[in-house]
């Protein structure tokens, strides 16, 4: 895809977040072995697993970013940040799902998202099991980015009640435990809950109502930063424990039942 392939300020930004995101999906695909992927070291607790390729992806985003700007910053989950003097830094997730990634659940994504200060404004987002791919500018709406791009926005929620809600656990066990315990509160409260194992795809299934809702504490920048542009440009609410949403809290759903939803989650103490 071109450099100018997508229209408006932020056009050109995604439209490199989209080139370097497919190649590093390529290089993803390319180099999971059969069977089991092995683990390469652990970083925050003994379940938290990284591969020799979440590193190649990274090192490969890192290396396109900079050959096409080259005074740009970089935010990324498997290596060194990078002040950039431009004003725009890159935040990517070179495998987002690694646990999937390792086992071969079909649940694995690249992540990259440019931001100028704390402001998110171009994102992409692409399962590397099955090709799907999503991408938002600040503005510019939310696309399908497989196939000819598509705009799509958030479908009419239903009642609460009848909420299909997407979670995860980050790796702490005493976090772990916390988590459990408001799950335990919400699920009773709503239809169900799935446990899809990407945040970055959770947040891309909220924005098209493949999910209709969404609550995670312990979110890394990287898991949040492309997701988060989509869901809000396909007309999602995001919510933090006060106003924007950060690692202590994400919630999401759509705008008419974001206030309702928000009150529930708050109250089973997420
Ligand atoms: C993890 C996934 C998972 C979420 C965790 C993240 P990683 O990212 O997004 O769904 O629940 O909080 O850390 O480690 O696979 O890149």
């Amino acid at each position: 895809m071109s450099a100018d392939a997508f229209a408006g300020q932020h056009g050109e930004l995604l439209s490199l977040a989209v080139d370097v995101g497919r190649e590093a999906a390529e290089l993803v695909r390319r180099r999971r072995p059969e069977g089991r992927v092995p683990v390469a070291d652990v970083k925050s607790s003994a379940t938290d697993p990284v591969t020799e390729i979440d590193r190649a992806s990274e090192e490969l985003i890192r290396r396109l970013v900079a050959e096409a700007r080259p005074d740009d910053g970089f935010l990324g989950e498997e290596g060194d940040t990078l002040v950039g003097t431009s004003g725009v830094e890159w935040v990517v997730d070179p495998i987002d799902g690694t646990v999937n990634f390792m086992y071969g659940v079909p649940a694995y994504a690249v992540s990259i998202a440019a931001r100028t200060g704390d402001q998110v404004v171009a994102g992409f987002v692409v399962n590397v099991a099955d090709g799907r791919a999503w991408g938002a500018t600040l503005g510019g709406g939310a696309y399908r980015l497989d196939g000819e791009p598509r705009r799509f926005v958030t479908p009419t929620p239903p009642p609460l009640t009848h909420l299909l809600v997407a979670t995860g656990f980050g790796y702490d066990p005493e976090v772990r435990a916390a988590q459990g315990a408001s799950v335990t509160q919400l699920l009773p409260q709503v239809r169900d809950i799935r446990r899809i194992g990407a945040a970055a795809l959770d947040l891309c299934a909220l924005a098209e109502g493949t999910v209709d809702a969404y609550v995670e504490r312990g979110l890394q920048p990287w898991d949040l930063a492309a997701g988060g542009l989509i869901a809000t440009e396909a007309g999602c609410v995001l919510s933090g424990l006060e106003g924007a949403p950060d690692r202590r809290l994400v919630m999401g759903a759509h705008p008419e039942i974001a206030p309702e939803y928000f009150e529930l989650v708050r109250a089973c103490g997420f």
